[in-house]
C-alpha cells in the first residue's frame, strides 16, 4: 500500500533522549515537543508484499534508485518492528520511496520518511480500513511505532499541531493556517548526524537548565497557539531555537551547526524588532521562517542586507500522513 507524509518542524524541540534497554524504549524524548506539521514537502512510500519468507526480507529504492545496504537494513529493521507488533508472517517486501523535496536542505527527511512508511508498511499488513481508523485516532501504537523508526516521525503522523509527550503524541485542537518558508544557505549535509546530537546532548552544562526551562516554555508556547497570536508565538520560537543551539555548541565534544551566514542573518533578526515573521532552526544551519502572510519580499530585504545568498522553500500546514486511494 502506498502512504504519503510531510515533514514537521519543532516549535519546542526534541533535543535529547531517555537511555533505553530495549527496542521498546527507543527514541524516548528527554522533554516533550510540539510542532507544525508542513503540507508541500512530501515522502511517498510504497510497501508492498511479494511473497512469503523465512525473515522478513526487504529491496529498497530510494527516488528511483536502489538504495545504500545501511538505509536498506534500517527500512528492513522498521518494518520487522511491525510484522512483529502485527503478529504477521514475514515476507518479502517490495519499498519504494521518494521525497518531493531535496535532502540535506534543513527539511527532516527522517521525520516524514518514517511516519510514511510506518503507515504504508501497517496499511499492507492491516488494511485499509483498520490503517485509516488508527490514523484518526492518533493510535498510540502507530505513535509508537513511527517514534521507534525515528523520535520526530510520531509528530509526522497528524497534523496541523502535533505535542509529543513520552509515548503520546497527539494532535492538538488548533487550527491555525501558519507558513514555513524555508531559507536554504546551503545543501551540504550536516556533519552531526541528529542521533549523535541527542547522545551528545545531556553533556552540555546548559542541558539540565535547560529541560527546567522548558515546562513553562511549552505551556507558553500552547497558549500563544491557542490565542493564535503570533506576536506572542515568535519570540518563544526564536528563545527556543537558540537555546536547542546553545546545549548543542557546548557538548562534548561540541556540535556547531550554525555557519558565518546563519549568525550574520542570526544579528539581523536580533536587530530586527518590529516583524510579523520568526525564525526557528534545526539540527543545521537553515531557516524556518514562520509566518500567517508570504514573506519572501521582506526575507529577500534580509537577505541583501546581510550580504547572504539563499534559496528559499516555500511551505504551509498539514494535516498528516494518508494512505494514497488504490491506483495512486
Ligand atoms: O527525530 P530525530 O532523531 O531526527 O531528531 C529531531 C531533532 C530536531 O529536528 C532538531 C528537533 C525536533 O524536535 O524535531
Amino acid at each position: 500500500m502506498k502512504a504519503e507524509a510531510s515533514p514537521n518542524i519543532a516549535f519546542i524541540k526534541y533535543w535529547g533522549k531517555l537511555p533505553a534497554k530495549s527496542d521498546a524504549e527507543r527514541n524516548l524524548g528527554a522533554n516533550p515537543s510540539l510542532s507544525l506539521t508542513l503540507s508541500r514537502a512530501k515522502t511517498t512510500t510504497l510497501v508492498e508484499a511479494v511473497k512469503a519468507a523465512e525473515s522478513v526480507e526487504v529491496e529498497l529504492e530510494l527516488n528511483g534508485k536502489p538504495a545504500s545496504e545501511g538505509d536498506e537494513l534500517k527500512v528492513r529493521a522498521h518494518i520487522q518492528r511491525i510484522v512483529t507488533q502485527f503478529g504477521a508472517e514475514p515476507q518479502r517486501f517490495r519499498v519504494q520511496t521518494a521525497n518531493n523535496f531535496p535532502t540535506g536542505v534543513g527539511i527532516a527527511s527522517s521525520a516524514s520518511g518514517f511516519a510514511a512508511l510506518t503507515v504504508a508498511a501497517a496499511g499492507e499488513i492491516l488494511g485499509r480500513d483498520k490503517t485509516e481508523k488508527m490514523l484518526r485516532e492518533d493510535s498510540p501504537l502507530l505513535v509508537e511505532l513511527a517514534r521507534r523508526g525515528s523520535g520526530s516521525a510520531c509528530r509526522s503522523l497528524a497534523g496541523p499541531f502535533v505535542k509529543w509527550e513520552g509515548r503520546v503524541a497527539q494532535r492538538m485542537n488548533i487550527d491555525w493556517p501558519l507558513r514555513d518558508t524555508i531559507l536554504i544557505l546551503t545543501k551540504d549535509h550536516k556533519s552531526v548526524p541528529s542521533s549523535e546530537g541527542h547522545t551528545r546532548a545531556p553533556t552540555s552544562p546548559h542541558f539540565e537548565a535547560r529541560q527546567k526551562r522548558l515546562p513553562a516554555r511549552l505551556a507558553a508556547v500552547e497558549a500563544a497557539l491557542a490565542a493564535r497570536d503570533l506576536g506572542r508565538l515568535g519570540p518563544l520560537l526564536e528563545e527556543e531555537a537558540l537555546d536547542m543551539h546553545e546545549v548543542a555548541g557546548t557538548t562534548m565534544p561540541p556540535t556547531d551547526y550554525l555557519l558565518p551566514e546563519t549568525r550574520k542573518l542570526l544579528k539581523l533578526f536580533a536587530e530586527s524588532r518590529q516583524r510579523d515573521f520568526y525564525f526557528t532552526l534545526d539540527a543545521g544551519p537553515n531557516f524556518h521562517i514562520i509566518s500567517e502572510k508570504p514573506v519572501t519580499k521582506d526575507l529577500e530585504r534580509f537577505l541583501d542586507k546581510a550580504g547572504v545568498k539563499a534559496e528559499t522553500w516555500e511551505d504551509s500546514w498539514g494535516r498528516g500522513a494518508t494512505l494514497l486511494p488504490e491506483g495512486a
